[in-house]
C-alpha cells in the first residue's frame, strides 16, 4: 500500500450497531486501508456506533432528523458536518435513511453504501429475509455508490454466499455480515488508491499501478 499519499478522509454514517464501522477501523489499524475516519455521524440517540467511535477517540456527532423543520435542513446539516470534518468520502454503514438531492448535490459519486444482498435483487429493508423467503441459492452483499434511488447506484464490488434451505433471516445475515466486513474495507481501499472510475451506470476497477 502506498503510504506516501494522503489518507482518504472518511465520514461514516451509522444508525445502529456499527460492526461495519468497526471493520473499517480495524482495516485502517492493520494497514489494509489507507484512510482515516474523521467523523462518525448517527441519526439515532444511543446507537452503539456512537459508543464505538467514542472508545476509539473518533469525533462523533448525533444529528437527529426530527430536530429539523425539513428534510432539506437535515441534509444541509449533514453536508455541513461532513464538510467541516474535511471528508473526501461519505461511507454509509447501516445508515437507515435515504439521502436526497440536497446531500447528493455536494457528495454525488462521493457517497458509498453496503447492502446485504446481491443488487439489484432485494433492495430496501430486510434484504436477507427477502432472499430466504424467495428461495434463492445464493445471496451476498454489494458495495455501491449512492444515488437518489433505494440501493440503485453503480456497483463497486459484490461478494456471494450460499443460502441453505433451513436458513433464517439471522443465520443468513450472519453469513453475509462476515463478507461485508471483508468487502467494505476492500472497496474503500480501491477508492483510496484511485482505482475506481464511474462510467455511466458501471464502475471500472483499474489495475494496480
Ligand atoms: C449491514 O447488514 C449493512 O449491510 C446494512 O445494515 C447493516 C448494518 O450493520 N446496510 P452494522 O451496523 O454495520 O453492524
Amino acid at each position: 500500500m502506498s503510504t506516501g499519499s494522503p489518507k482518504l478522509r472518511l465520514a461514516v454514517l451509522a444508525s445502529g450497531r456499527g460492526s461495519n464501522f468497526e471493520a473499517i477501523c480495524q482495516a485502517i489499524d492493520e494497514n489494509r486501508l489507507h484512510a482515516e475516519v474523521v467523523i462518525l455521524i448517527s441519526d439515532k440517540p444511543g446507537a452503539p456506533a456512537l459508543e464505538k467511535a467514542h472508545r476509539r477517540g473518533i469525533e462523533s456527532r448525533l444529528i437527529v432528523p426530527a430536530s429539523f423543520t425539513s428534510r432539506e435542513a437535515y441534509e444541509q446539516a449533514m453536508v455541513k458536518a461532513c464538510q467541516e470534518a474535511g471528508a473526501d468520502l461519505v461511507v454509509l454503514a447501516g445508515y437507515m435513511r435515504i439521502l436526497g438531492q440536497t446531500f447528493l448535490r455536494e457528495f454525488r459519486h462521493k457517497t458509498v453504501n453496503i447492502h446485504p444482498a446481491l443488487l439489484p435483487a432485494f433492495p430496501g429493508l430486510h434484504a436477507q429475509l427477502q432472499a430466504v423467503e424467495y428461495g434463492v441459492r445464493y445471496s451476498g452483499c454489494t458495495v455501491h455508490f449512492v444515488d437518489e434511488g433505494v440501493d440503485t447506484g453503480p456497483i463497486i464490488l459484490q461478494a456471494v454466499v450460499p443460502v441453505y434451505f433451513d436458513d433464517t433471516e439471522d443465520t443468513l445475515s450472519a453469513r453475509i455480515l462476515e463478507e461485508e466486513h471483508r468487502l467494505y474495507p476492500e472497496a474503500l481501499q480501491l477508492i483510496a488508491s484511485g482505482r475506481v472510475v464511474i462510467e455511466g451506470r458501471k464502475v471500472r476497477i483499474l489495475s494496480p499501478k
